[in-house]
């Protein structure tokens, strides 16, 4: 690579052309050019090419697009084959930065009836009250559209799961608190969906309330219908629920006397103050 009428004020600019990009400053500082005009840095790897800065001098990534043909090799993602990750120039913390928030998952589990989705509705309007945008992938909504060729059965859970992890992947690089709600009652499938995560960005909420109080709440009458035999394999009676042990959340509620979603909610929230997810 050649970097043609480069002068040392530009020593944070590198590049490489086998993985066919540049880095200036780290990508997204800016560089010591004086303020107000347009300059241009012409840069030779394979062709010719020529980087627009915006008047702050910083890289106009929006402008430019790739430098360099692109060397890297096709991949094979489970059944898809011959695929090739396409990077655009408006990043992560692009958004972040708009947002003004950091992009995370909160997973809540628990078992059906336990008050998931009544925390996490609280959840999702608290942070919009404080300008915070977050959006809720809920189970039974889920299983609405998306996963509504999903059954009961274990592998059709797992796969529920890894759907869900998925798209909560997706929001949160998005940039949004992405708050997902679902049974999950796998240990295995919920620490698959946590290595889909940097560290840190998933925060997993368990709603450790016992079977006796979802069952005496039962909310839908499903846990009659199932203790009837109505429905089979219900979690929490035919069918298991695997507590976790080491969650970043607990929201406990022993007995009828419980707090209420929005005091649960305000836990989630402190939470998200201190590791700086509300902040860009
Ligand atoms: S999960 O196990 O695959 O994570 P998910 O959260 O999507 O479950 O859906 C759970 C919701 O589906 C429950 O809140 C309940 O309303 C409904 N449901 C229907 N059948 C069952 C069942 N067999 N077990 C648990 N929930 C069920």
């Amino acid at each position: 690579m050649n970097l043609i009428g480069v002068r040392p004020a530009l020593s944070g600019i590198s590049g490489s052309k086998k993985l066919g990009f540049f880095s200036f400053n780290g990508g997204n500082q800016p560089i010591n050019f004086k303020p107000g005009g347009v300059y241009q840095i012409k840069v030779a790897v394979e062709e010719k090419q020529t980087l627009k800065l915006d008047v702050k001098g910083k890289v106009d990534r929006f402008a430019n697009g790739h430098a360099g043909k692109n060397h890297s090799h096709l991949s094979t993602i489970g059944n898809s084959t011959n695929i090739k990750w396409h990077e655009c120039p408006v990043q992560k913390t692009d958004r972040q930065n708009l947002l003004q928030q950091r992009g995370c998952v909160i997973w809540i589990t628990g078992l059906s009836g336990s008050g998931k989705s009544s925390v996490a509705c609280a959840l999702n309007q608290m942070l919009y009250q404080r300008g915070r945008l977050s959006y809720i992938l809920d189970g039974d909504n889920v299983r609405h559209g998306l996963n509504r060729d999903l059954s009961f059965k274990a592998e059709d859970r797992v796969e529920n799961i890894r759907r869900v992890g998925e798209v909560a992947k997706l929001f949160a690089d998005a940039g949004f608190i992405c708050i997902a709600c679902l049974i999950s009652p796998y240990k295995k499938d919920r620490a698959a969906c946590r290595a889909m995560l940097p560290s840190g960005d998933f925060i997993e909420v368990f709603m450790d309330v016992p079977l006796r109080v979802c069952e005496d709440r039962d909310p839908k009458g499903l846990y009659k219908l199932a203790r009837a035999g109505k429905i089979k394999g219900f979690t929490g009676i035919d069918d298991p629920y695997e507590s976790p042990s080491d969650v970043e959340i607990v929201l406990q509620c022993n007995t009828g006397d419980c707090s209420t979603p929005r005091d649960m909610a305000g836990k989630v929230i402190s939470y998200l103050e201190e590791k700086g997810y509300l902040q860009a």
